[in-house]
């Protein structure tokens, strides 16, 4: 018998499992202490009337001989890749229904789709990033080479072509920083991916946060980017389903390498491996794209666009640095009096009571950075807000 010993290269426990660990001892040991959490990008708005209606109803249709649902389509229901069509569409951009697979999120595909993959592949992934992108190549084995970003660059890295990669990842806005990328930038990502004969694996999954023209929705709305992009996005920030768990994967039909399709791979991958996302979930998320879906998510953003900014003017007044916040529901701040991640974790805690996460926890060149998430209560946004301005003048 032999391990993956890959798994011994991981960091003990993931980010987010660590911090919970810290908050939970520090309210033991502190019960009195209200503590407001923006660490952990999850979503508080509960979801949209029409989606939990459409959850009832598809459940009541399970209950009926008629109704009842086995086994659905691997790659998901017509229905739901229609409305995810209609919604590209309407954004200008083209996907046949069958370049549209549906999962269970885009956690699960990012790492599933690297099974199509040889394991000797070289990966760029930005310095911060998404910590889950470098522990699926790290338990993978494969080679990973970062592109450190800084306030210098807007923490939005550029290709360097002294740097060959076969697969990259690339996400806009992106998680930590909130930093979005213009079509111009992603049109230097494509061309670059192209020449590397490389394929990008691109995550949307804040798209919806989009609000400035200049900012791509998706790597589709890029010239070329159907022979060299993936595109993985999901329903968790835009219609609150972190709990429901339903995302879905773009694979053009143009997307070839060695000679292998990679839309039939991923078809033949998730038709083995995959049975489906249950289909009360997923006449849950087609109502996302109805009329009133979209009205009511829509009022859900502007509530985190508002603690955004609740957030980012109280720092304005403190005079601390960030980016994000703006296309974003993150916002990345210098941390002040110089502090290290960690050093302010701990100081925002004691002196704020408010929980956040630490930037080296995304990469090296995170760290003196820290993120903020708009994805809170709006009053509890407020009050933390307000004792973060307090504790950052008294300094
Ligand atoms: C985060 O806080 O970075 C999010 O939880 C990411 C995710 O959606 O898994």
């Amino acid at each position: 018998m032999k391990m993956n010993k890959h798994y011994n290269e991981l960091k003990a426990s993931y980010l987010f499992v660590d911090i919970a660990h810290k908050v939970a001892a520090y309210q033991e040991a502190h019960p009195e202490k209200e503590i407001i959490r923006l660490g952990i990008g999850d979503v508080t708005q509960p979801l949209a009337k029409c989606v939990v209606k459409a959850m009832h109803d598809a459940a009541d249709e399970m209950g009926t001989k008629e109704g009842f649902h086995g086994y659905g389509p691997e790659q998901g229901y017509p229905f739901l890749k229609q409305a995810i069509q209609g919604y590209y569409a309407s954004r200008g951009t083209k996907l046949a229904e069958d370049e549209i697979f549906i999962s269970d999120g885009a956690k699960s595909d990012l790492a599933n789709v690297l099974g199509l993959f040889d394991v000797d592949n070289t990966v760029l992934v930005p310095d911060p990033v998404y910590p889950t992108y470098v522990d699926d190549n790290v338990t993978d084995g494969r080679k990973i080479i970062y592109s450190r970003t800084g306030q210098e660059n807007g923490f939005l890295g550029m290709p360097d072509n002294s740097v060959k990669a076969d697969i990259i990842y690339i996400c806009s806005p992106n998680n930590p920083t909130g930093a979005a990328y213009t079509r111009d930038q992603l049109k230097q990502w494509v061309e670059y991916a192209r020449k590397n004969d490389a394929i990008i694996l691109y995550d949307a999954a804040y798209e919806c946060f989009i609000s400035d023209e200049n900012l791509a929705r998706s790597i589709f709305e890029i010239e070329g980017a159907r022979e060299c992009a993936i595109e993985i996005c999901s329903f968790s920030k835009i219609a609150g389903f972190t709990g429901t768990r339903c995302g879905y994967t773009v694979v053009p039909k143009e997307l070839e390498r060695e000679g292998m399709n990679i839309n039939k791979l991923w078809l033949r991958r998730q038709t083995t491996k995959f049975n489906g996302v249950p289909y009360v979930v997923q006449r849950a998320a087609a109502a996302v794209f109805t009329e009133s879906g979209m009205a009511e998510i829509q009022a859900n953003l502007d509530y985190y666009r508002k603690n955004a900014k609740v957030i980012a003017d109280a720092l304005d007044e403190c005079g601390v640095w960030y980016c994000g916040g703006k296309n974003s529901p993150y916002i990345w701040l210098r941390c002040p009096g110089n502090m290290k991640s960690w050093e302010f974790f701990d100081w925002l805690l004691e002196n704020c009571g408010v929980v956040g996460t630490p930037g080296v926890g995304f990469g090296e060149c995170g760290e003196g950075y820290f993120r903020l998430t708009a994805f809170g209560d709006a009053e509890k946004t407020k009050v933390a807000a307000e004792r973060i301005k307090a504790a950052i003048k008294a300094l």
